[in-house]
């Protein structure tokens, strides 16, 4: 990306990994130590219209928008911002952008697009005029190791956790049990510490570590599942329930139990 800081255009970048990875802490922080006053980040899962997500690109410039302005309208806007100096647009989960050519559309005008998301089939689901403009150069973000997830947790523990109230091993099991995603083990530290303030207690103990991680990682089973929209849940739900089956039968169950029921691209896209 560094070509925007001499004004260039950044290269398209795509960050796909699994959930609690550093995907969006990662983009974020980097746009704000280098791009501050030229980035903007929008999640794509809270503002999915080109619409809208150009009224946050817009109101993250300062630039004066009004609520019927027309994408149009929108789009010359930035465009003219973007020919004033080098800008970049963070799209977080943008699997859930609605209208893709939006990526088209912005890449077109000068902006540098990063993009990110859970999804490795983000990418191949674009129409092939969109990914072959885009030129979109694909950043993994593996699963932590337990050595990295350790050392994500310890920062944090000694900030808010009392020295010696967590020993090594157990800090060690929170990583182990996290399973390469920091959110997880974050939040098992700091459930378990709360379990153990609860109880009075000076040290966090191995059953609230355990006790935390497992509702740590149903919380992230949720977590997923909020992500997920209705027709989503739906197929979830009938695959989950009969184990395997085929595409035309899986479609038929969902037609059955949906009122409106999306059809042939936007279902395969779902
Ligand atoms: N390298 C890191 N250093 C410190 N904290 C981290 C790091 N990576 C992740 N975290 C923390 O873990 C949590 C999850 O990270 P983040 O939101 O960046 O993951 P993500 O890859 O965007 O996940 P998702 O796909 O679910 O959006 C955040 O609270 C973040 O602060
Ligand atoms: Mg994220």
């Amino acid at each position: 990306m560094e070509p925007a800081l001499q004004n260039r255009k950044a290269t398209n970048v795509f960050l796909v990994g699994p959930t609690g990875t550093g995907k969006t802490s990662t983009a974020k922080q980097v746009l704000e130590a280098h791009f501050d006053g030229r980035a903007a980040c929008v999640n794509c899962w809270k503002y999915r219209t080109a619409h809208e997500v150009l009224s946050e690109i817009l109101l993250t410039f300062r630039i004066p928008a009004y609520a019927r302005e027309s994408v149009g309208e929108q789009v010359r806007k930035l465009e003219k911002l973007a020919k004033s100096k080098s800008l970049v647009v963070y799209l977080d989960e943008v699997d859930r952008l609605v209208d893709r050519d939006l990526l088209y559309v912005l890449s077109r005008v000068g902006i540098g697009l990063v993009l990110s998301s859970t999804h490795y089939h983000t990418l191949s689901s674009l129409p092939s005029r969109i990914t072959s403009s885009l030129g979109l150069s694909e950043i993994q973000f593996p699963k932590y190791t337990v050595e990295e997830t350790i050392a994500i947790v310890r920062d944090r523990v000694e900030q808010s956790v009392r020295p010696g109230a967590l020993r090594t091993s157990l800090l060690k099991l929170s990583a182990v049990l996290a399973d390469g995603d920091a959110r997880v083990a974050l939040e098992t530290i700091r459930r378990a510490a709360l379990m153990a303030e609860h109880n009075n207690s000076k040290r966090i103990g191995l059953a609230d570590v355990k006790k935390a991680a497992k509702e740590a990682n149903t919380l992230r089973l949720e977590y997923l599942f909020s992500k997920l929209n209705k027709h989503q849940r739906i197929v979830y739900d009938a695959l989950a329930k009969r184990g395997r089956l085929d595409s035309g039968r899986l479609y038929r169950i969902y037609r059955r139990s949906v009122a409106k029921p999306v059809v042939d691209r936007a279902y395969s896209h779902t």
